[in-house]
């Protein structure tokens, strides 16, 4: 035992193999299946999903025929609706988003027209498509407003924000969503989606898999730093705050959310994209406040990085905020729009891992008091 590699946190350890997506921390790159993200970032969210999952670009039609079923399915059914309503509405949105996916394991599912689809795969494409639409009338709890019953909207983030605002969003924002969503969409073996491989492993089955990973994701040194993000924003409010509030935090040896990562070593690529995307939808003066503000956080967070000789870049979650404002998307349900789109993830990692599926299970040093 006194041999065993001793590594708390499993950062530099191999864990397992995949051939979903290549994080290349070191050159700041990042591909799913083999494809680019700055490539990726201009496809049509579903084609950029089902290439996850199935490792190969679908043909138009197949991806029209899910895109339709997932549609059919982005919305609660009465059952659905009682169920929230009896959630205690202090819930957060990811402890909804949470529970939810379990909740959807039992219903009878037909695959599209004319698609052979493994149960799996069907059962893990009917949670993607549910949960938008869980987040939106969560969303509209919240806020006291009626459900929306219409069903507009001719794709999942369309629908989603329609859903949201109860009016159909421009294609500027749809675009600006689809991208967002296909950038946080995988992301190799991530918390949530390491945690969502070791449910797997014990043989559980996928809706509890996403469960477990969804849970993973709310936590604030994951997917949960968007959020935290816009909060220390707020706290900060003024561009002449900034400095005093970084010394202090860092003094306090607290963390600057949404910067710095695990893997990357120099800028995260996604968060490359996002932050000219943020800029361009920062149209209004409140928005473009918000994004100066933003830019001065990353600017002397860095500085004060680079003077302790650590190296350390804004990450994904960094300027999110930025775009989801811009979107009407209040940062309660930033974490649970993330949800939406790393579903697929979560998806595509069970699928690849069911046949050569091992438990895993580290061991521990007994180390008595
Ligand atoms: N603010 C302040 N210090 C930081 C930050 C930060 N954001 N990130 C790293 N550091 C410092 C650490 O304090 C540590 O310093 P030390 O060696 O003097 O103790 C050093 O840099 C290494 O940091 P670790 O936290 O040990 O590195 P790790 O790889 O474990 O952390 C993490 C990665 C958790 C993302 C970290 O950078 C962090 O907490 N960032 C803020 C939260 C965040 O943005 N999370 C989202 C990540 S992206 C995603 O999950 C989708």
């Amino acid at each position: 035992m006194s041999d065993a590699l001793y590594s708390p946190s499993l950062e530099g350890v191999v864990v397992g193999q995949t051939a979903i997506s290549d994080v290349d921390g070191a050159q700041g790159r990042l591909s799913y299946r083999g494809v680019a993200i700055d490539e990726l970032a201009k496809w049509p969210y579903l084609d950029v999903a089902l290439l996850v999952i199935t490792g190969k670009r679908a043909p138009a039609a197949q991806i029209e025929a899910w895109n339709t079923w997932m549609l059919g399915h982005c919305q609660l059914s009465p059952r659905e609706r009682s169920w929230l309503e009896l959630l205690p509405p202090s819930l957060h949105t990811m402890e909804v988003l949470q529970s939810a996916a379990p909740a959807l394991a039992a219903q009878v599912l037909q695959p599209p027209a004319g698609i052979e689809a493994d149960p799996d795969l069907l059962r893990g494409l009917f949670i993607a498509a549910k949960l938008p639409a869980f987040l939106a009338a969560k969303y509209r709890q919240d806020q006291k407003l009626v459900l929306v019953e219409q069903q507009e909207g001719s794709s999942l983030n369309e629908r989603f924000l329609f859903l949201l605002h109860g009016s159909l969003p421009t294609a500027e924002q749809v675009r600006a969503l689809d991208t967002v969503q296909i950038l946080q969409l995988e992301h190799s073996y991530n918390a949530g989606t390491f945690a969502g491989r070791v449910c797997a492993s014990t043989n559980a089955p996928i809706a509890s898999s996403i469960s477990a990973s969804i849970g993973t994701l709310f936590g604030n040194l994951h997917g949960g730093a968007d959020e935290a993000v816009m909060g220390m924003a707020k706290r900060i409010g003024r561009l002449d705050n900034v400095k005093p509030y970084i010394d202090q935090l860092l003094g306090e040896k607290g963390k600057v959310m949404g910067m710095g990562h695990r893997e990357y070593k120099r800028l995260d690529p996604r968060a490359a994209i996002l932050k000219p995307m943020a800029e361009a939808l920062c149209h209004d003066a409140a928005a473009r406040d918000n994004f100066e503000l933003l830019k001065e956080i990353e600017r002397y967070s860095r500085e004060r990085f680079l003077k302790k000789g650590k190296d350390i870049w804004a990450n994904l979650e960094f300027y999110k905020g930025a775009v989801f404002e811009a979107l009407g998307i209040a940062p309660a349900y930033y974490t649970g729009v993330f949800a939406c789109s790393r579903v697929f993830g979560y998806v595509a990692h069970f699928m690849e891992f069911r046949p050569v599926r091992k438990l895993i299970r580290p061991r521990a040093q007994y180390r008595p008091q």
